[in-house]
């Protein structure tokens, strides 16, 4: 097998593209599927996190950017504008700069974590902050997408979902058959809604035995699919899902109910807790967002709403070092010490 050759490429058939789209691509794709051994023995299932923090910019957003970017650029358009809680914002101006277009990103004014505006300033993105929620944001940059020349990137661009499926079919080649259950994030509920898309294509092309069904989570203060309605002032911790009114809705109650699944919400407490699990006890450093699923799971097991025995699969969505204040504050500081391995040898407890 050679390289890695980035999602389109890799699943061609699937994507949106023909032999004069030009492919933008940055690698994406390919990420890591790791057995969670703790969380395997806590649900008594067989549990996998997909590690999608592993992508080139560290989230799953490089799977939709790939081909959105990609085809933005087959029809010409010279700049992007996308609505950001900061990894899709990230994502798109990396994409931009390999196509060479200007990106313009919409954030929530104080709302996004410090790697992911990094990551928008070094790549050269037109950064407003938008005095209003992710949601005065998405409408905002449809509204000016819409009235001037400026390709829309955020999911409701269908190339981004297509391009997002890629996750279903690399979890499905992986395991050679869909997952039992597949548990993810949900925000703005693109993902969900691209994850049962793929697993549907799979099943349709008879590469798969059978769809999983979907478990999503939302945070708590941003659940508008517990509530059934938008939610007007979303607040969570988990600044990448403080989300009150999703683009994809329709698709993903249609991803929850198709599959026999279901879309429930947890608490800031929950996902801290899942958050600080990953990392100290599975060796996977996630941003909060990223650690509802997992979160949920733990909470269904718990509650015992989980049959034990089952192959499930966790989207993991961003890295850790996206939002590193969540590890930083609260964590003791480490001790000073001379250069004296008699010093060292008694502060680390080597004795
Ligand atoms: N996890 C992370 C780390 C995210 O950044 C997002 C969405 C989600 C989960 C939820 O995925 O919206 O498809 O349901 N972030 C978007 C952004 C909104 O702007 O970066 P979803």
């Amino acid at each position: 097998r050679g390289a890695w050759r980035g999602v389109v490429e890799e699943y061609r058939d699937w994507m949106p593209v023909s032999a004069a789209t030009p492919v933008v691509t940055l690698g994406e794709g390919g990420t890591p599927l790791v057995r969670a051994n703790v969380v395997s023995e806590l649900t008594g299932c067989d549990v996998y996190l997909k590690v999608e923090g592993m992508n080139p910019t560290g989230s799953f957003k490089d799977r939709g950017m790939t081909v959105a970017i990609s085809k933005a650029a087959e029809e010409g358009a010279k700049a992007v504008i996308c609505a950001s809680t900061g990894n899709t914002s990230a994502s798109a101006a990396a994409y931009a700069v390999r196509a060479g277009m200007v990106c313009a990103v919409l954030i929530p004014d104080g709302k996004i974590a410090l790697g992911k505006m990094s990551q928008a300033l070094a790549h050269g993105a037109k950064i407003l902050q938008v005095a209003g929620n992710f949601d005065d944001c998405l409408r905002l940059a449809r509204d000016l997408a819409d009235s001037y020349p400026v390709a829309l990137v955020n999911s409701v661009n269908p190339a981004r979902l297509a391009g997002q499926m890629s996750a279903a079919f690399e979890i499905a080649d992986a395991l050679g058959d869909a997952p039992d259950l597949h548990v993810l994030p949900v925000g703005n509920a693109g993902n969900i809604s691209a994850y049962w898309m793929g697993f549907t294509e799979y099943e349709k092309a008879g590469l798969t035995t059978h769809r999983p069904r979907m478990y999503g989570f939302q945070a708590a203060g941003a659940a508008p699919f517990v509530s059934g309605a938008p939610v007007a002032n979303p607040q969570t911790i988990a600044t990448a899902i403080r989300i009150g009114n999703p683009a994809s809705w329709d698709l993903a109650a249609a991803a929850r109910d198709e599959s026999g699944g279901l879309i429930e919400a947890v608490t800031d407490r929950q996902i801290l807790s899942a958050y600080r699990l990953l990392s100290s006890r599975e060796g996977v450093f996630v941003e909060p967002a990223s650690a509802s699923g997992v979160a949920g799971l733990l909470r269904l097991a718990e509650e015992g709403r989980l049959a034990r025995g089952q192959r499930i699969t966790v989207t993991v969505t961003g890295n850790g070092l996206k939002d590193p204040d969540w590890a930083i504050n609260g964590a003791p500081t480490p001790p000073k010490v001379p250069v004296d391995a008699s010093v060292a040898v008694g502060v680390l407890g080597l004795e």
